[in-house]
């Protein structure tokens, strides 16, 4: 009987891909990725690109998953997406879904999963963990997440940032995930709910792969050009 297995590709270094991701990456009829538009190479793929066992010629083939909000789109993708995987594992085929660091966090496996669960519930599901890229981060800078009794929160930088201004009282470590273009709004946020300015500062744009930037400093020494600009980007905020 065919199955389906989710991998967790990590940040994009493919030395960080678990023995278990490869494993099933080259046992896979069929390697099923996400993306965000027609025509754009998935990143999940890149990443896993080097593993793929090319005597074994997988099928390899990209959803479309459109970055917007409005949830009747967002539904209807996750419907037709789970249908076409349901329909490769019913036709007997092993089915690779990729995600990006771990599915477990901000991942697009989430929705599938669900919808796979109510609709497909014969088809058997596993899930293989990746590395989380503010882990791979965290391991890049030499900072720790959290320490004895701290606290962290993580945030996605795209959504109502008014929530920030609490979460900053009551928090040591704030870690922003999802869109470095609203970064430059979060760190007024923060200045604003009386962030210590000696806190650490660390930002990363494009973890393990060629382009990637670092950086680490204080919340007070952070200019406009310290932040990064694109989707890809995690900003760690750490009370001293
Ligand atoms: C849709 S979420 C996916 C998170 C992913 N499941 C994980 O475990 O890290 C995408 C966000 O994760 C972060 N991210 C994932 N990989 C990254 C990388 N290699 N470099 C920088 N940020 C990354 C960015 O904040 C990006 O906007």
């Amino acid at each position: 009987m065919a199955e389906l297995t989710c991998v967790g590709c990590g940040p994009g270094d493919p030395d960080l891909l678990t023995v278990k991701a490869v494993r099933a990456i080259r046992g896979a009829d069929v390697i099923m990725c996400p993306t965000s538009r027609e025509g754009k190479e998935s990143i999940a793929y890149s990443i896993i690109a080097s593993v793929v066992d090319a005597a074994k010629r997988p099928q390899v083939e990209n959803l479309v998953f459109p970055m917007v909000k409005d949830r009747e789109v967002l539904e209807s993708t996750w419907k037709a997406n789970a249908r076409a995987i349901a329909e490769r594992v019913r036709g007997g085929k092993n089915v690779v879904y990729l995600t990006v660091g771990d599915p477990s966090l901000y991942s697009t496996w989430i929705y599938l999963q669900r919808e796979l669960k109510s609709s497909y519930p014969e088809i058997k599901v596993s899930v293989v963990p990746g590395i989380v890229s503010m882990f791979a981060f965290a391991s890049k800078v030499g900072i720790s997440i959290a320490e004895g009794d701290e606290t962290v929160a993580v945030i996605p930088a795209c959504y109502d940032l008014s929530r920030v201004r609490e979460t900053a009282k009551n928090c040591d470590t704030m870690i922003f995930l999802k869109d470095g273009r609203y970064f430059d709004q979060v760190i007024s946020l923060l200045r604003e709910a009386g962030f210590p300015s000696s806190s650490l500062f660390a930002i990363a744009q494009d973890v393990g792969t060629d382009e990637e930037v670092v950086k680490k400093l204080t919340l007070g020494e952070v200019t406009k050009e310290t932040l990064t600009s694109k989707y890809f980007s995690i900003m760690v905020v750490k009370r001293a």
